[in-house]
């Protein structure tokens, strides 16, 4: 199916590959205790077919059995806020409420960096603005800091902020780093959980990723904008824990990589290539289903059914 086809053929599931189920045909069905999706980079923009690419994706998390309990959003829910002021800003906020409103469960925000007003390289934004940097974005979606916690059927869930201003004049406006403040704030946080709470973690850019050998044909200038930098402090303060998953995104690419009982998730990208067919020709647009157990995560990726070519 092409993008053309969707958008004629308006949202309904025809076409689109059935849902797949969390035990194979002909097995009893086997409900788990907590059910999430996690979905991210969404790139909301205002043309390509953005708005049909998000509206199906909801489409098909709502017609999820069981229905997840609630929602994660991996960061980059907005497109490109870096690059504009608070005023201008508004429209891509406001946006994203209007497209996610359909989902009636709760939904719990991650930051990514195009979710950041103002940073931008060409110094155009305003410092003073009072919305500038997380500041629009967290009033609005995350209600609180940027990083943060809480519970739910015997789980705990960490939400963590990635993104960091550069310490100095740098290609990029940001890099991919947890702050000291904030690795001060996950000790605390881990320090308070009864042994053996299972833990999942949620991060905009990846803690543990592949991505560098798919991507680039040397190792010998790290991004730092890509992975998490300082990646082995945050993985020195996790690992006495039982971490059952580190959920990911900012790479578009789809991969589980199991290292020390965790599954380092990268959940694609609900806009895949930015809305522009599937990352590297194979990693199409969808997002994450979570079937937790009382030690247990299952992952599935499902695909929205937004076309795979361009
Ligand atoms: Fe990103």
């Amino acid at each position: 199916m092409t993008r053309r086809d969707l958008l004629a053929g308006g949202l309904g599931l025809a076409g689109v590959s059935l849902l797949t189920p969390v035990k194979p045909e002909g097995e009893e069905a086997q409900v788990p205790k907590l059910r999430f999706v996690h979905m991210t980079d969404l790139h909301i923009r205002f043309q390509d077919g953005a708005q049909e690419g998000v509206a199906l994706c909801v489409k098909r998390i709502h017609s999820l059995n069981p229905r997840p309990d609630f929602i994660i959003v991996g960061g980059d829910a907005c497109e490109g806020l870096m690059g504009r002021t608070s005023a201008e800003s508004e429209r891509w906020l406001k946006t994203l409420s209007e497209w996610l409103k359909p989902l009636e469960m709760p939904i719990h925000y991650v930051v990514g960096n195009h979710d950041i007003v103002g940073w931008g390289k060409d110094g155009s934004s305003d410092a003073t603005d009072p919305h500038f940097g997380k500041k629009a974005f967290a009033d609005r979606f995350l209600k609180g800091p940027t990083y943060r916690s809480f519970n739910r059927g015997g789980w705990h869930f960490i939400l963590m902020d990635s993104i960091q201003g550069p310490a100095t004049p740098d290609p990029w406006p940001y890099r991919s780093q947890i702050d000291p403040g904030q690795l001060e704030w996950l000790k605390g946080d881990l320090a308070t959980l009864k042994p053996g709470t299972p833990i999942v973690v949620a991060v905009h850019s990846p803690l543990m990723s592949g991505y560098h050998t798919i991507n680039d044909g040397t190792y010998e200038k790290p991004q730092a904008r890509m992975l998490i930098e300082n990646g082995k402090q945050l993985h020195e303060i996790l690992k006495p824990y039982p971490v059952k998953a580190v959920l990911q995104g900012h790479t578009h690419i789809r991969e589980n990589l199991l290292y020390n009982g965790c599954q380092h998730i990268t959940s694609g990208a609900v806009c895949g290539n930015w809305w522009n067919g599937s990352r590297f020709g194979v990693d199409p647009a969808g997002y994450s289903v979570c079937d937790l157990s009382d030690q247990d995560l299952t992952w599935q990726y499902l695909p929205s059914g937004w076309p795979t070519t361009g």
